[in-house]
């Protein structure tokens, strides 16, 4: 990729005159976008939008597409692998003020939503409008349904109800050139041609601008039930999710090993023994849920775990899922001072022990301290390594770490990324893992953005004579100063 050093004052005057003071160059605006939740090295836009529509994205796209000008796009900016920094500068597409629900059809239980619209705002919205449904991809954080779409997110109830790849039905996209396109349908399956939807969830920003998401929604299961059960070692945690997916099932499957648990109980103050332990939530009727806690109280039982400690109040439930959600924020507490650099594989479920086993030795021979946790039921688990950001021998142990993680995981026929994404942090893993079918995706990129202004440095690397006006070179020091 070449870079034609230009001043973006002209540039800037054509966005402004599409957006009048919903075009911003204040340096706080350009701070705040600059990083997402993780180790990278912020990098702020040139300019921050705040587009209300699809048309005024549409107008900016075919602004910065004529100057080849760089395009992020931008949501809750609470991902991990550094998808959202400005590495080349260029326009950053906040698009949290395109917030609006646009539709809820609950006979087909199916909703509309702009790309701004967060998850917690849509719940809250099914729930007070008395539609019995809920949207059930739940990554911890109150992400916006737009980024959850590019990033392909899951997060804790994937086990129960797929990730973002099961659950959008359709998209309208803005392409490169300020063209739009809808993909999908409201119905339940298609055999109509290329999958584009599929093709834009995942794909980070870097093929289209996602400006309006339609999705699956679920039922409210009648009656819930989490709990907490610990286990003499992460091996029998493991072994026993594996017998819990088949016959319990539960809708959430999680594991946090003993330093991620002792991370958690004093972060969130539980007190709960630091011991590795299953994270469980069974969902259905009533008879259906008591039934398989009793059948998970057996199986845990096999392999030395218990007791379990049920939390069926929605209040106490709530806690324990919010300790877990907390896990990284958690993690980095162990540590004061410390950055995570967060690693993410998923592999199929019959190797997990396995690739947990050897990640483990691989943490203990390199001396940092880096707790482990994950959605053990799917197969995917992250370690979050405790970094010094003055120490760049700290960061790369954990570089080095994270790539043999990545190996294993590719070893024992799994992914490198199970749900963070590639960012700027994967690209070399997603050569590793794809081969040649990197070349395919390259070729897709060309095709949808041959200027290359879409997120550019993100998910492929930079390849072709595209020219674009932004800046040349990305930072040295990759390690932010603090947490974020
Ligand atoms: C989690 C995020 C880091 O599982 O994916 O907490
Ligand atoms: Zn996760």
């Amino acid at each position: 990729m070449k870079f034609r050093r230009a001043s973006p004052g002209p540039i800037l005057d054509d966005l402004r005159a599409i957006l009048g003071d919903r075009l911003s160059t204040s340096t706080a605006d350009r701070e705040a976008r600059a990083r997402d939740a993780s180790h990278h090295h912020p990098e702020p836009p040139d300019a921050v939008a705040f587009p209300t529509s699809t048309d005024e994205v549409a107008r900016l796209l075919a602004v910065c597409h004529a100057h080849r000008f760089p395009v992020i796009p931008h949501g809750a900016g609470t991902a991990v692998e550094g998808g959202i920094v400005a590495v080349h500068g260029g326009l950053c597409l906040d698009l949290r003020r395109m917030d609006r629900i646009l539709e809820v059809n609950a006979a087909d239980m199916d909703a509309r939503v702009e790309a701004g619209v967060r998850r917690k705002q849509l719940n809250r919205h099914l729930e007070e409008t008395g539609t019995g449904l809920h949207f059930p991809v739940d990554p911890g954080a109150d992400a916006t349904l737009g980024g959850m779409a590019a990033t392909r997110a899951s997060g804790t109830e994937a086990v129960g109800y797929g990730t973002m790849r099961e659950n959008v039905l359709g998209l309208t996209a803005v392409l490169a050139d300020g063209r739009v396109v809808r993909t999908g349908t409201r119905a339940r399956k298609s055999s109509a041609g290329y999958d584009l939807t599929r093709l834009f969830v995942g794909s980070e920003g870097t093929l289209a601008v996602i400006t309006e998401v339609g999705l699956r929604l679920a039922p409210v299961p009648p009656a819930t039930a989490a709990a907490v059960c610990p286990f003499p070692t992460v091996a029998g945690a493991v072994d026993c999710a594996l017998e819990l997916l088949p016959g319990p099932a539960p809708a959430r499957c999680e594991l946090l090993d003993e330093v991620q648990m002792e991370a958690t109980r004093r972060y969130a103050g539980l007190d709960h023994d630091p011991r590795p332990t299953l994270f469980l939530e069974f969902h259905g009727t009533a008879e259906r849920v008591e039934e398989a806690a009793r059948a998970a109280d057996g199986i845990a039982s096999r392999f030395g775990g218990g007791p379990f400690r049920w939390a069926t109040e929605p209040a106490e439930r709530d806690r324990l899922w919010q300790a877990r959600h907390d896990g990284y924020y958690a993690s980095l507490a162990l540590r004061p001072g410390s950055v995570g650099y967060v690693t993410d594989v998923c592999v199929p479920v019959s190797s997990l022990a396995e690739c947990i086993d050897r990640t483990r030795r691989e943490i203990d021979a390199c001396g940092l301290t880096a707790p482990l946790y994950g959605h053990v039921g799917d197969g995917n688990f992250h370690v979050v390594v405790l970094i010094d950001p003055d120490d760049p021998g700290e960061l790369a142990v954990a570089r080095r770490l994270g790539e043999r993680i990545v190996d294993h995981a590719l070893d024992l026929g799994g992914t490198c990324s199970g749900e963070h994404g590639i960012g700027l942090g994967k690209v070399d893993a997603l050569e590793r893992e794809c081969g040649g079918a990197v070349e395919v995706m390259a070729a897709v990129k060309t095709a949808l953005d041959p200027a290359g202004i879409l997120n550019p440095g993100k998910v492929l690397r930079p390849r072709g004579d595209c020219a674009i006006v932004g800046r040349p070179e990305p930072p040295t020091n990759p390690i932010q100063a603090t947490n974020p």
